[in-house]
C-alpha cells in the first residue's frame, strides 16, 4: 500500500483545491515508487508542483483578507524550506533524506488538508471567492481586519496567544 492514498474524506469541497491535492498524492506515490536513479527527478516534480500549489493558496488568502504572515502561509513556507534543503542534499547524493521527507510528507499532508486547507476552503465559500477568476460574490463577508490565524484546529493566532504568554511570563 502506498504511503498516502487519496480518499474522499480528504476533500475540502473546493474543486480547484481538491484537484491539486489529488495531484499531490499521485506525485508523492511516484516519488515513493521511484528507483534511486529516478528519485531526484520525481522529488523535483513534487517540489515544483507543491511550490505552485502553496503559492495559489497563499494568493487566495491574500485576496480574501489574510495577512501575508498568517499561520497557514507560514506553514507552507516552512515546508518549502524543508523541501529545498532536501533537494540540495539529494543533489549532493543523500538519497535517504528524500525518502525520509516522502514519509514525513505522507504524515503531514492529511493533517494540513484537514485543518488549514479545510478552514481556507470554508473561508473561500463564505466569501464566495472564485479561484478561477478571483471574483468575490460576497465581499461583505470579508474580515474587517487582516487575519493572522487560519481558523484551523492546529492554528493559534499569535495575537490571541500574546496575553496568555504575557501572563505566563509575569
Ligand atoms: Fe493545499
Ligand atoms: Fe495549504
Amino acid at each position: 500500500m502506498a504511503l498516502l492514498e487519496w480518499t474522499d474524506a480528504m476533500a475540502v469541497d473546493v474543486p480547484a483545491m481538491d484537484a491539486t491535492h489529488q495531484e499531490f498524492v499521485v506525485l508523492l506515490q511516484a516519488l515513493e515508487a521511484a528507483t534511486d536513479g529516478e528519485l531526484i527527478d520525481r522529488y523535483v516534480e513534487l517540489l515544483t508542483h507543491t511550490d505552485a500549489h502553496f503559492a495559489r493558496e497563499d494568493a487566495w488568502m491574500q485576496a480574501t483578507g489574510f495577512a501575508a504572515s498568517n499561520c497557514h502561509s507560514l506553514q507552507h513556507k516552512m515546508v518549502m524550506d524543508v523541501l529545498r534543503e532536501g533537494e540540495r542534499r539529494g543533489r549532493a547524493g543523500d538519497l535517504d533524506v528524500l525518502r525520509v521527507i516522502a514519509r514525513e510528507l505522507a504524515q503531514w499532508f492529511p493533517q494540513h488538508t484537514d485543518a488549514m486547507d479545510a478552514a481556507l476552503a470554508q473561508h473561500l465559500r463564505r466569501t464566495g471567492f472564485d479561484p478561477a477568476t478571483g471574483a468575490l460574490a460576497h465581499p461583505e463577508a470579508l474580515p474587517r481586519a487582516e487575519l493572522h490565524g487560519c481558523g484551523g484546529a492546529t492554528c493559534t493566532d499569535p495575537e490571541e496567544l500574546a496575553p496568555a504568554a504575557a501572563g505566563a511570563a509575569g
